[in-house]
């Protein structure tokens, strides 16, 4: 296979390096910028190739040995030192605010939690014999013994996992939060797990322990079931949570809107200082566990609502509206209801500033405050933000 020598100009959004070969764009994971390195195209299409680097002729400063030692697994930034890691989010947070809504100075400083490896309480595995995952792009299996993003309660799982006939096993999602829980794709033998572990479910159904498990955020208890969302950094979730609060305007008379509310973790966290909060969640394992936590927490101002956002918020009225919808962001209905309900603010949770860029643009007569980036997954190009709208 040809090789080419090639100096990388920046990195890209997806955090790979950004190359020019023969006047066409390359992108080439694993790779900082002025960094020189021989490198093979993986996929050559008309517009753009990919790349992988076979050698190294200049390295950057900014390079650091890596804990995790697996090729393509997603940690796209592991190669990066910490701080610049942070520095190339919080830039480019900024650029896509300036490039898709027009907006300067109003991103503020990334802020970051106290584990940079070892922070996620929640992986999928896909399993073929043993627990790894597919290379991007690709059916290629990696086996793993580790996942250096995930919490040690979790890596203990794995090994014990490893250790068993996982034939009729293709897939295991290891929740590991105050109380571990284990979702199985298939069928194996659970007598060793079960010494660690509080719930597990075996196609769908509880085989072993509770239906829930307990976590924490501050000082609220959350039960979350298989199929709920929950935050994967509790250390990072915990400071977004009290951005979200120290943004909002206290006032016992005001109602709040918890768009896309998960187990409720929001709507809890707000209640207290407000009139009243009321959240609405899809999933139905989610708001089950919305209404069990709102019990265990014995918090009475907080109505959920089990739905589709963009139908349920018809004809509700609030002052002010927190939305935390997936990736795809908010949809047109959304948007339209949300205009109509003309909250004096709205706190949008985004896990991605492309789509929170493209819905600042369709919620017309609200000015962006600001927007506080925070590190929710170190070592991945991914970042989640806090904006923060005002009627004009
Ligand atoms: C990013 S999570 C946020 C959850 C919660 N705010 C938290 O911090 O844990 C997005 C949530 O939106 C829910 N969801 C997705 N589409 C929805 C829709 N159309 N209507 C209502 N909820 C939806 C998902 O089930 C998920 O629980």
């Amino acid at each position: 296979m040809d090789k080419y020598l090639v100096k990388c100009e920046k990195i890209d959004d997806f955090g790979r390096g950004i190359v020019f070969l023969d006047g066409k764009v390359m992108f080439v994971p694993d790779l900082l910028p002025n960094e020189e390195a021989y490198v093979i195209k993986t996929l050559d299409k008309k517009k753009y190739s990919l790349g992988k680097v076979v050698s190294f002729v200049l390295k950057s400063d900014d390079r650091v040995l890596s804990k995790c030692k697996n090729d393509d697994c997603g940690c796209s930034l592991k190669h990066l030192k910490y701080e610049k890691a942070l520095e190339y989010k919080n830039e480019k947070v900024k650029n896509i605010f300036k490039k898709f809504a027009s907006l300067d100075d109003v991103v503020l400083k990334i802020v970051y939690g106290d584990k940079k490896w070892n922070y996620r309480n929640k992986v999928t595995l896909k399993v073929k014999g043993k627990c790894g995952y597919f290379k991007n792009n690709s059916h290629e299996f990696v086996p793993i013994d580790r996942h250096e993003l995930a919490k040690e309660d979790i890596n203990n799982i794995i090994s014990i996992l490893n250790k068993e006939d996982l034939s009729n096993v293709s897939e295991v999602i290891i929740k590991a939060y105050d109380e571990i829980m284990v979702v199985i794709k298939g069928y194996m033998d659970i007598s060793n797990l079960k010494k660690p572990v509080s719930s597990i479910y075996m196609n769908d159904k509880l085989v072993y322990g509770s239906k829930y498990i307990y976590n924490h955020i501050g000082d609220l208890k959350f039960l979350v079931g298989p199929e709920a969302f929950f935050q994967v950094n509790d250390d990072v979730t915990l400071k977004l949570y009290n951005k979200v609060l120290d943004y909002l305007p206290k006032d016992k008379n005001k109602t709040v809107l918890d768009l896309y509310c998960g187990t409720g973790t929001i709507s809890l966290f707000l209640s207290k200082y407000y009139k009243n909060v009321i959240g609405i969640e899809i999933n139905k394992d989610a708001y089950l566990c919305a209404n069990l936590n709102k019990e265990i927490n014995d918090i009475k101002n907080v109505n959920f609502i089990c739905g589709d956002v963009s139908k349920e918020i018809d004809n509700l009225k609030a002052d002010i509206v927190v939305v935390d919808p997936p990736r795809a962001g908010l949809s047109k209905e959304g948007i339209r209801d949300i205009l109509k309900i003309n909250p004096e603010e709205i706190v949008y949770v985004s896990c991605d500033p492309v789509t929170l860029a493209r819905d600042i643009n369709l919620l017309n007569g609200y000015k962006v405050v600001s927007d506080t980036p925070f590190d929710m997954f170190p070592m991945t190009y991914h970042c989640e933000s806090v904006c923060v709208l005002e009627r004009r």
